[in-house]
C-alpha cells in the first residue's frame, strides 16, 4: 500500500476560516487523498486559508509564502495553494506576485478542490475565485464519523450585505446567503453523534439568518431539542438584525450561552455614520440593555476600530464613555487599516502616532474591564465543558458558560464531561478552579 500524501493548512482570521479550513480537509481527504499533518515540513500540499481584513493580515500571507521557498526547492512536487479571503481579492495576482503558487480558491469553490486539484497535479496552475449558482454545501462530502473535539463550528449564514465603508467581507465573502434548516439541524446532529457537545453557529451576520420562514431564533430552538448537544452559541451579529425574540431567548433557552459577542466599532455617532454603520451609539446600548433585562449575566463582547477617518479627541472620548457604561467582559481591537476597493480607504487617515495612542488607551480599560469580570467569577460556581488536558498532571482545561478558560485539576474527568467548577482564582488570560463536590 503506498503511504498517503500529506496536507498542511494554516488557517489565518476567523472561526469561520476554521471551520471552512475542516472542510478543506475533508474534502481533500478520502480513500486516495491527502492526510492532513501539523508542520509544512514533510507536507505534499501546503493550504494557506487567509484573511483579507486588515492589511497587516494579507501581508504575512507572502511573507508565509517566501519562508516556503526551501521546501519547494528540495521538493519539486510539493504543491502550494492559497485559500480564503486574500485568494478571493487578489486572485491571480498570488501567482504573479508569487509564482511557485500552484492553486487559488475562494472561499465559495473549495468544494471544487478535487477537480482543480487533478489540473495542478498534471502541472498546471488552477484557479477559481466565483462566486458560482450552485451552494458549495450541496457539493461538500458527508463529514467523516471518528470522534472530534467537544466544541464544532456550524457556518450557517455566510457574507454581508451591509457595506461597512470599513471593510472588505462584502467584497470577499459576497452577499449575504443563508443555508437550509435541514441541512444545518442534520449536521448539528452528526456531530453531537461524533461527540459535539457544543456547537458555535457562525456567520459574518448570523442574526441576519434566514432561510424560508426561519430565523436564527427558531433554528437557535430546533437545535435546542437535539439530545446530547448541551450548550449553543453563535457569532458573529450585527446590531441592526437584533430580534425580540432573539433577545427572550437568552433567558428561555437553557442550552443557549450567556455570552453575546455584538461589535460596535465606534461610541462616536459622527464617526458611526461615516462607517455607514446604520445605527447610534444609543441604539446600540439600549440593545444591550435588553439583552441583560433577559439575562442579567451574560457577558458582552464587542469589536472596535480606533483611528478611522475622521476621527477626532471628541470621537474618540465618546467611545471610551460607550465602553464605560457597556462594561466588557471581551474585546477586540484594532487600529483602523485602510483597504484597496473600500470607500473609506479614499479619505484622509488618522496621523499614526494618534491612533496608537488611542489603541493603547482603548485596550487599557477593555484589559481592565476584562480582568475585574474575571475576578468577580472568583468564588462562583460555574459549568465547565471540558475540552483537553493541561499542562500539569490530571489538569483538565475547558470552557465555562461566560467563554472563560478555567484550569482544574480533574484526574478522573474526560474531555467532553461538563462539571461544576468552583471558581477560586483568576490568572491573565484564564480562571482556576476546583471541582465542586456533588
Ligand atoms: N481596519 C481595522 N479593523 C477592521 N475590522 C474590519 N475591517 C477593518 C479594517 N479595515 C475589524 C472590525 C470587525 C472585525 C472582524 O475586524 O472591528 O468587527
Ligand atoms: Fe464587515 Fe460591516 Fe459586514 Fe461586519 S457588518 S462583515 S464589519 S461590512
Amino acid at each position: 500500500m503506498t503511504e498517503k500524501k500529506k496536507l498542511y493548512i494554516k488557517t489565518y482570521g476567523c472561526q469561520m476560516n476554521v471551520y471552512d479550513s475542516e472542510r478543506m480537509a475533508e474534502v481533500l481527504g478520502g480513500a486516495d487523498g491527502y492526510d492532513q499533518v501539523d508542520s509544512p515540513e514533510a507536507a505534499d500540499m501546503i493550504l494557506l486559508n487567509t484573511c483579507h481584513i486588515r492589511e497587516k493580515a494579507a501581508e504575512k500571507i507572502y511573507s508565509e509564502l517566501g519562508r516556503y521557498k526551501p521546501f519547494k526547492t528540495a521538493n519539486p512536487d510539493l504543491k502550494i495553494g492559497v485559500a480564503g479571503c486574500v485568494a478571493q481579492a487578489e486572485g491571480a495576482e498570488i501567482m504573479r506576485r508569487q509564482p511557485m503558487v500552484d492553486l487559488v480558491v475562494g472561499p465559495q469553490t473549495y468544494h471544487r478542490l478535487p477537480e482543480m486539484m487533478k489540473q495542478v497535479d498534471a502541472g498546471q496552475k488552477a484557479l477559481d475565485t466565483d462566486f458560482p449558482e450552485e451552494d458549495k454545501f450541496d457539493h461538500l462530502p458527508d463529514r467523516p464519523k471518528p470522534k472530534r473535539a467537544p466544541s464544532a463550528f456550524l457556518t450557517v449564514q455566510e457574507g454581508c450585505d451591509k457595506f461597512c465603508a470599513f471593510c472588505v467581507v462584502p467584497y470577499t465573502r459576497g452577499a449575504e446567503v443563508s443555508r437550509a434548516p435541514d441541512r444545518i439541524i442534520r449536521e448539528a446532529q452528526e456531530l453531537v453523534e461524533r461527540g459535539v457537545r457544543e456547537i458555535n453557529l457562525l456567520g459574518q451576520n448570523v442574526n441576519a439568518y434566514a432561510s424560508d420562514d426561519w430565523g436564527l431564533t427558531r433554528l437557535i430552538w430546533a437545535l435546542n431539542d437535539i439530545d446530547g448537544l448541551e450548550r449553543i452559541r453563535f457569532t458573529t451579529s450585527h446590531p441592526n438584525d437584533m430580534s425580540d425574540d432573539l433577545i427572550a431567548a437568552h433567558g428561555e433557552c437553557e442550552k443557549l450561552m450567556p455570552y453575546l459577542h455584538l461589535p460596535v466599532q465606534s461610541g462616536s455617532d459622527k464617526v458611526l455614520k461615516g462607517m455607514n454603520r446604520q445605527h447610534t451609539a444609543e441604539q446600540y446600548i439600549r440593545t444591550i440593555e435588553r439583552f441583560r433585562a433577559a439575562r442579567p449575566d451574560i457577558l458582552i463582547s464587542g469589536d472596535f476600530i480606533v483611528g478611522f477617518p475622521g476621527e477626532e479627541d471628541a470621537d474618540f472620548a465618546a467611545t471610551m464613555d460607550l465602553i464605560r457604561e457597556v462594561n466588557y467582559g471581551q474585546a477586540y481591537s484594532f487600529k483602523y487599516s485602510a483597504r484597496p476597493g473600500t470607500p473609506a480607504a479614499e479619505r484622509a487617515f488618522v496621523a499614526a502616532d494618534v491612533a496608537n495612542a488611542r489603541l493603547q488607551e482603548l485596550q487599557a480599560l477593555l484589559t481592565t474591564q476584562q480582568r475585574a469580570l474575571q475576578e468577580s467569577m472568583v468564588g462562583q460556581e460555574v459549568q465547565v465543558l471540558f475540552e483537553k488536558a493541561g499542562r500539569l498532571e490530571g489538569q483538565m482545561i475547558g470552557k465555562s458558560q461566560h467563554l472563560h478558560a478555567v484550569h482544574v485539576l480533574a484526574p478522573n474527568q474526560k474531555i467532553g464531561d461538563i462539571c461544576r467548577v468552583g471558581i477560586t482564582n483568576s490568572e491573565t488570560n484564564s480562571l482556576g478552579g476546583e471541582l465542586a463536590i456533588r
